[in-house]
């Protein structure tokens, strides 16, 4: 830790401990998930266990943000003032959700329009859900305001100095609220159940351009003053600021590209389908609502794909391949326009109804924009991974929509369920009731619950009337019960074959069988998704000279694809190819999107060698890691059970190339029971 960040953590500890004493303190809470949820709530599936908030009380509905934004100390400090719509008459607390923030006051604005102090507690940390704020409120104030400052450490938030940004001069800074995290940066009501309309005034250093999902104009000043406003109502995982050097190029007339400037034109090229995707997606599901859709590129370290916040998608960029192979995650991004952030699950355990929804969506805009070829290859590498995932699941994850209770950190409800088994069962409807039937359901519904956020419960009651009842005898209640209820795959799913990925399957195995690779003029037409499924078909260790001839020819060692590179370097690892150790621990301190590199740190850490160049890697890299994908790499590196190993890796199996047994070929469709020779598939 250097000097300055230490004076850093002694300041804010202090004014922590300042807000502490003017406030009385609670005592530590029972862990999270014992506080039960009323009994009503947690059958009809609308209670959140995420949050403490009670909004069936009092509901913000506006919040009005007074930000400075401070490079030096690593903090956001000023004010959230809610407008409240207070719904139970004998309610007279607001409780809102807050982690790791110094509250330093809280005012009711009283009838006159004079702000007078409220009396407010702030309870003890909980690990996983923060601190609980509840403020006394006798009058039921309209309006109330609480000042407060972030903490360094908050978890929603990534701190870049300048030397890690492509420019090196400004430095940069930038939100992921999703899943509970907005309560690092905002005091808030932070379940998906609450919607709201929301302004800010930011200050930061004149030379940084700030950004909000909310109303960015591509032409603002950039004078260290920036307003906001989103007029729409939105949940508060929604919420989302960034900021740094960012210069702003078109698309089309409300759609463009905000990034540093060296990497601005790479990404406008990347994305140039950008309006055909939006005008795609309104032609099957009506108009897109939230004015601009700009997507912003962030630097390496952003821990997701992308992040749907509303008017202005968080890209990472990894995806900027050169060939477009990857804007599928674009297409992703920009579906939540609809299946997210219009309609919105009112809890995590129903993320399906966001993830799912928004996947087959998402492959809906690649089948219209780049041909059913590409569409089936992607369904083809999502549920093979989904296959061997589910296998290590508990049962009760399985489901689409999960029980109370069961979820115990939303941030782990990413799994391949919600997203894979999401789309497949509305691949599933779509089959049985016929796509343009389907269509006009999907629209319907997106009209009938536009800025509202459902339960599964909801979705169902919706689905029986405009579907089941409205095309009687083509699917079952019992058949929705199965996929949304019950774990694993239903047997009637609809199976995808992809032509394409059958002439890898041949080429790998004809491989494997006589090591003749496959002739250039195949493999020179390959697009990313061929190449992964190319190594995600490969036997879980190959020989040196296996992977010598495979580096050869195609140069896997070094790739700036990390699609590919999350596949073959774990291949590496676990075969004991030491020569690509240099190239992987540049790749770990490069990269910090948590999907590409955990696979890797996973294959490592399986020895004693590759757990010793994990903590070394990951003790480089960690300064420029997000809080997130530090927590999974530390977690990780602490629970990892090593074998002893002469190397860096277990010595690769001894076999030669031209005698090694072919593996039995993989089908190209998704396999039910999935591949035990398979490395379990990246966390997202
Ligand atoms: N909304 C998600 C990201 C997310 C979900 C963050 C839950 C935290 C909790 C986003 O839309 C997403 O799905 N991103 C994927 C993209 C992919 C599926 C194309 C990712 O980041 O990998
Ligand atoms: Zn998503």
């Amino acid at each position: 830790m250097t000097f300055s960040r230490t004076l850093r953590l002694a300041a804010f500890a202090a004014l922590a401990l300042a807000a502490v004493v003017a406030c009385k303190r609670e005592p530590t809470p029972p862990p999270s998930t014992a506080t039960p949820p009323p009994a009503a709530a947690a059958t009809s599936g609308d209670y959140d266990e995420h949050s403490y908030a009670e909004p069936d009380k009092v509901a913000i509905d506006d919040l009005a943000l007074a930000l400075a934004i401070d490079f030096d100390t690593r903090t956001l400090a000023g004010t959230a003032t809610y407008t409240l719509d207070w719904r139970d008459p004998e309610a007279m607390e607001l409780v809102l959700d807050t982690r790791d923030l110094a509250i330093e006051r809280v005012e009711g604005e009283a009838e006159g329009g004079a702000w007078q102090p409220l009396q407010h507690t702030l309870a003890a940390r909980d690990a996983l859900l923060g601190s609980k704020l509840t403020i006394a409120a006798p009058e039921r104030n309209a309006r109330i305001r609480v000042s407060y400052r972030t903490s360094p450490e908050a978890s929603g938030l990534q701190w870049l100095d300048a030397a890690m940004t492509q420019g090196k001069a400004t430095p940069f800074m930038f939100s992921q609220s999703q899943a509970i995290h907005a309560r690092s940066w905002v005091p808030l009501q932070d379940t998906p159940r609450v919607r709201y309309t929301y302004s800010a005034e930011v200050t930061a250093p004149a030379e940084v351009m700030v950004l909000m999902s909310a109303d960015n104009d591509p032409a603002a000043a950039r004078d260290g003053s920036y307003s906001f406003r989103m007029p729409q109502k939105i949940p508060s995982y929604l919420m989302a600021i960034a900021a740094g050097d960012l210069v702003f190029k078109p698309i089309s007339a409300r759609s463009g590209v905000w990034a540093e400037p060296a990497a601005v034109d790479g990404a406008v090229a990347e994305f140039a389908d950008t309006e055909k995707m939006i005008a795609t997606t309104e032609a099957l599901y009506g108009p897109y609502r939230w004015e601009r859709y700009d997507l912003l590129l962030l630097p390496p370290s952003f821990p997701f794909g992308g992040m749907e916040n509303p008017r202005l998608s968080f890209i990472t960029p990894t995806v900027v391949v050169g060939d477009k192979s990857l804007v599928s995650l674009i297409a992703h991004e920009l579906a939540h326009s609809w299946s997210g952030n219009l309609v919105t699950n009112s809890s995590a355990k129903d993320g399906w109804l966001n993830e799912g929804f928004t996947s087959y969506v998402e492959n809906r805009i690649v089948e219209a924009l780049y041909g059913k070829e590409l569409s089936d290859m992607e369904y083809v590498i999502a549920r093979n991974a989904l296959a061997t995932e589910i296998k290590d699941m508990p049962p009760e994850l399985q489901a689409l929509a999960v029980r109370p209770g069961v979820m115990k950190d939303p941030d782990e409800g990413l799994s391949g369920v919600s997203y894979d088994k999401g789309a497949w069962f509305l691949q599933f409807l779509e089959e049985r009731f016929g796509r343009a039937e389907f269509d006009v359901f999907l629209r319907g519904y997106f009209d009938h619950f536009a800025f509202q956020s459902i339960s599964t419960a909801t979705f169902v009651d919706y689905a029986r009337t405009h579907l089941l009842e409205k095309y009687p005898g083509k699917v079952t209640m019992a058949e929705f019960d199965t996929w949304l209820y019950e774990p694993g795959i239903p047997a009637g799913a609809p199976k995808v074959l992809s032509r394409r990925f059958g002439v890898v399957d041949t080429a790998r195995l004809g491989w494997l069988g006589s090591a003749q690779l496959p002739p250039p003029v195949i493999t020179d037409a390959w697009v990313t998704q061929e190449w992964v499924h190319f190594l995600e078909g490969m036997p879980e260790t190959l020989t040196t000279v296996q992977l010598s001839q495979l580096d050869t020819s195609y140069a896997f060692t070094g790739t700036p694809n990390g699609e590919i590179a999350m596949r073959w370097y774990p291949l590496a690892v676990r075969s004991g190819y030491v020569q690509a150790n240099p190239a992987i621990a540049a790749f770990l301190q490069k990269i910090g999107r948590r999907k590409l590199i955990m696979p890797t740190y996973e294959a490592l850490v399986a020895t004693e060698g590759g757990l010793a160049l994990a903590k070394d890697v990951f003790a480089r890299a960690r300064p420029g890691y997000h809080p997130i994908t530090t927590a999974s790499v530390e977690k990780v590196i602490a629970e990892a059970k090593p074998v002893a190993s002469s190397g860096m890796a277990p010595a690769p199996p001894a076999i030669d190339a031209t005698v090694v047994a072919p593996e039995p070929e993989r089908p190209a469709m998704p396999v039910a029971d999935g591949d035990p020779t398979r490395p379990a598939p990246a966390k997202r």
